[in-house]
This record gives C-alpha cells, sequence and structure tokens, in this order.
C-alpha cells in the first residue's frame, strides 16, 4: 500500500482496496496467525463525537494484533482549542504508532495525517467514514460472494456514509444507486469522483430522488440515519424532510428477492428504518457491525506494521556541558 495513512477509500487504487478486503476476510477466519503482528504497538483513539462500533473494535482489534490502545475524549483533547492539531499531531507522533481520529470537519483528519510522521486513520468525519465502507463491502462479500454487478440501493441522507459507500463501490465495481430527498443529494465533487472511478472498473454511480427507482431490484438495501452526529438542531426539520425515504416493508419489496438489508448503527428505529426491515432474517446489521473489527485489524496491520516503536526520527543526543 503506497499511502502510510487511512483518510479516504479515494487514496488508494481499486486492487487496493481488494486487498485489503482479502487481508480483513483472512485475519477473520486466521485471528491466531495475526495476534503478535502489532506486538508493543500503541494507537491514540481521538474522539470529538460519539461512538460504540468505532471506538470498541478499533480498542479490541488493536488489542488482538499484540498492541495497546488509548481513548482520548472530546474533553481531554480539545481539539484545535485547548491545543493545534499541529501541535496534538507532533506530540503523540513521538508516543505512539498510529492515530484514530474521529471529528467534525474532513481538514482536520487531512491536517492530522500531513503533520504526524505516523499513520492516521479516518474514523469518522461529516465528509466520510472510509472505515464503515470496507466493513460494508466485507460483508456483502461474504453474503453475496461477489461484488461487480452487485446493485448497492442507499436510500435517505447524502451523507459521510453515503459517501464511503460511493468511493468504495466505484473502487470495487459494484452499481451504486443513492435516492435522497431533493436538497439532500451527495456532494457533487463525490458524484463526480465516484462516476469517473466506475467507469474504469465497470461500476456505476446514479444519484436519484425516487427512492423505489433506487431499490427496484437491488441486492442490497442500505440506510442510514436521517440526523447525523453534530446536525441535532435540523433534526425536527429532517424527520419532516426524509419521511417518504423510510425503509420499510413496502419499500424494501422493490427489491430482489433475495436481498439484504444493511444500516452501519446506531439506527433510529422508526425513522429510517421500521423493525420489521430491520429484524428481518435479511438484515445483516450485526455481521455488518462485528467486521468492522476485522476490516481494521487488516488496515491497521498495513499502516502500523513497519512503524518503529520509538523515536520516529533519530535522537538529538545533547552536547555535555563541559566543566
Ligand atoms: N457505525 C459506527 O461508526 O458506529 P459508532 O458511531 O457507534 O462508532
Ligand atoms: N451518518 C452518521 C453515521 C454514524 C456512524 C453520523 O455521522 O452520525
Amino acid at each position: 500500500m503506497n499511502s502510510k495513512d487511512f483518510v479516504s477509500i479515494r487514496d488508494f487504487s481499486p486492487s487496493e482496496i481488494q486487498d485489503l478486503l482479502l487481508l480483513g476476510r483472512q485475519i477473520k477466519a486466521y485471528p491466531d496467525v495475526y495476534s503478535e503482528a502489532l506486538r508493543g504497538k500503541t494507537l491514540a483513539m481521538v474522539f470529538e463525537k460519539p461512538s460504540l462500533r468505532t471506538r470498541v473494535t478499533f480498542d479490541v482489534g488493536i488489542q488482538q494484533l499484540g498492541g495497546f490502545s488509548l481513548y482520548l475524549s472530546p474533553a481531554e483533547i480539545n481539539l484545535g482549542k485547548r491545543e493545534s492539531v499541529y501541535d496534538v499531531a507532533k506530540n503523540l507522533e513521538r508516543m505512539v504508532q498510529g492515530i484514530m481520529i474521529r471529528t467534525f470537519a474532513h481538514t482536520i483528519v487531512e491536517q492530522m495525517a500531513e503533520y504526524a510522521g505516523i499513520p492516521v486513520i479516518n474514523g469518522l468525519t461529516d465528509y466520510s467514514h472510509p472505515c464503515q465502507a470496507m466493513a460494508d463491502f466485507l460483508t456483502m462479500l461474504e453474503v453475496k460472494g461477489r461484488l461487480d454487478e452487485l446493485k448497492v440501493a442507499f436510500v435517505g441522507d447524502g451523507n459521510n456514509v453515503a459517501h464511503s459507500l460511493m468511493f468504495a463501490g466505484a473502487q470495487l465495481g459494484a452499481e451504486v444507486f443513492v435516492a435522497t430527498p431533493p436538497g439532500h443529494e451527495p456532494q457533487a465533487d463525490a458524484i463526480a469522483w465516484a462516476s469517473e472511478r466506475a467507469r474504469e472498473t465497470g461500476g456505476s454511480c446514479r444519484i436519484t430522488n425516487n427512492a423505489k427507482e433506487a431499490v427496484s431490484a437491488a441486492d442490497v438495501v442500505y440506510t442510514d440515519v436521517w440526523t447525523s452526529m453534530g446536525q441535532e438542531a435540523e433534526a425536527d426539520k429532517r424527520l419532516n424532510a426524509f419521511r417518504n425515504y423510510r425503509v420499510n416493508s413496502e419499500l424494501f419489496a422493490y427489491a430482489k428477492r433475495d436481498a439484504i438489508f444493511m444500516h452501519c448503527l446506531p439506527a433510529h428505529r422508526g425513522e429510517e428504518v421500521t423493525n420489521d426491515v430491520i429484524d428481518s432474517p435479511r438484515s445483516v446489521v450485526f455481521q455488518q457491525a462485528e467486521n468492522r473489527l476485522h476490516v481494521q485489524k487488516a488496515i491497521m496491520l498495513e499502516l502500523m506494521k513497519d512503524v518503529p516503536v520509538g523515536p520516529v526520527r533519530p535522537a538529538t543526543v545533547p552536547e555535555l556541558a563541559h566543566a
């Protein structure tokens, strides 16, 4: 892998993304083989937003590879307020061998990656959620046995999860169809990138305001919350704007008979998805959540395996003071 960081799925070639997925599968099948792979290495986990899955899977994942984790809560670091991103990066690179960061603006993760001499992993920004998309496609591969010509319908908000699903789908040759209310489409640059890359890999990326059109004959129906972390003030307005984009059994029936239901979680049951869909035998949401662990172990292994424990640059030996 060329990049030392995992900031965006766009930073990799299609074969690098495929290789990471296959490594995730390998680690899931033979975890004991990798139990010392990152022995003695530490991952700092910087959280500026809440989490269940991301925190637990990175924490457990690094320990299963023989390493350690440090949880740094929003109150502890207070990025950009108590201390600049630059100074945090320059401190952490001397103490740990990798940084996982969940924050608001995507530029903060990009800056952290630029300033820190150690790997930086994007654990969700307002713009993207690449680790989630890796787990999503690992799950689709497991359940469906293939990714090319797989029709993936994402219904709801054109948000961070939708962006990463579009990027990963384009890299892997899938057909990603996103249905959102008018005004909530994915960002134009994300659509442009995914469409361009999909042309090279034989996949596609289409956007519509018609949920039934997207779900028709889909192999996978995916949704996410209507109000993401940081958008809480808009929750009431969003409830109204998204009300016709709920994945219920009526909408799910437009998909193929063997279609699966996916959700990155946490779910707001009764809003973006009804209980009969998320609790149905065709729902794979917990397999998807578990796969965060396996695929992130692959990402950490690839990025951190060559990072030495110890000084990141030759230590300067102070001149002995002359008596
Ligand atoms: N899907 C996901 O990232 O979950 P958390 O917000 O709980 O980490
Ligand atoms: N779109 C959601 C995803 C949570 C994992 C959010 O950003 O809150």
